[in-house]
């Protein structure tokens, strides 16, 4: 099976659904359509009896840059059931193994996805940050919960409160990622490591994973809806609205300079 959206690429094959952020002329930051596709991906790959694991990958020199800063600006998320929400349940809550492959940028959500993931393989080139705060919002996708949980408290104010970014290396050592390669090869690994669980009998894969997540779901669903309303109302809020429209006025062409 595979679609026809050009910038979320799905494809399925021998009980692995692959799903590729394909934008990346515009280093693959994501639209509401984007969230749209790769939520209804998701929604059914739970279903669908012969998908056994999900690969999200993006291209070997950019995973993704987070949101699309002017999509948001124009279009800011008002209800639970918008793109950007119904993706961050759909991955947070999804049953299956999750492999993903990351190399280059990793912003925002970029980076925020990967700690729903299972597998998670990175290029060299990988670098990850979430600049929430620099960009007048807070964070999403329950990571105010499990960066702390993962890092430490100190190391999760570097990368939340001061927003620098980690690089692969750093990702290893805390234990977000399971491996560095070269970027030509996280793509690749990353569908064997999805093969290999395609292989093994479902029942067990489902009640392994909710077993191994059990002590997070609960706090993991309050914290993003938490997150979410907070999210939501500072995205209207000036801070935001002027760092976003400083993004996007850098990248307007300059016609005064002839
Ligand atoms: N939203 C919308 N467009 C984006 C984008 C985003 N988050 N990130 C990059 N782009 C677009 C740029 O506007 C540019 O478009 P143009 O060619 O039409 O001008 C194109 O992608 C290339 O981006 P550029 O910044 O020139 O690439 P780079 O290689 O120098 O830097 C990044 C890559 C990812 C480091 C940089 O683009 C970046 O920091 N993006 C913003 C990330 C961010 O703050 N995301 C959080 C959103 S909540």
């Amino acid at each position: 099976m595979s679609n026809h959206f050009k910038d979320i690429l799905v494809h399925t094959e021998n009980g692995v659904m692959t799903v590729t952020l394909n934008r990346v002329d515009k280093k693959n930051s994501i639209t509401s359509l984007m969230y749209a596709a790769m939520a209804d991906a998701l929604e059914s790959a739970r279903h669908d009896a012969a998908v056994r694991a999900v690969v999200i990958q993006g291209h070997e020199s950019i995973f993704s840059a987070g949101n699309d800063i002017g999509d948001f600006l124009t279009k800011p998320p008002a209800a639970q059931d918008s793109p950007v929400f119904r993706f961050m349940r759909g991955i947070s809550s999804f049953p299956k193994p999750l492999v993903a492959a990351v190399c280059g940028p990793a912003v925002g959500i970029g980076t925020t996805l990967l700690l729903h993931c299972d597998l998670i393989y990175a290029g060299d080139n990988a670098a990850f940050s979430m600049p929430f705060v620099n960009l007048g919002l807070c964070p999403e996708l329950a990571s105010s919960f499990l960066v702390p949980q993962l890092m430490g408290h100190p190391r999760a104010a570097e990368v939340l409160l001061l927003g620098e970014p980690f690089t692969a290396e750093t990702a290893l050592e805390i234990g977000l990622i399971n491996r560095i390669v070269p970027p030509l090869e996280a793509n690749a690994l990353a569908q064997r490591q999805a093969l290999k669980l395609a292989a093994k009998p479902l029942t067990s894969l489902l009640e392994t994973k909710r077993l191994m997540k059990k002590g997070n779901a609960a706090i993991v669903a309050e914290r993003m809806a938490e997150e979410g309303a907070s999210f939501g109302r500072m995205l209207r809020e000036p801070a935001a609205h002027e760092a976003f429209t400083a993004f996007m006025a850098k990248r307007q062409p300059d016609f005064s300079k002839g």
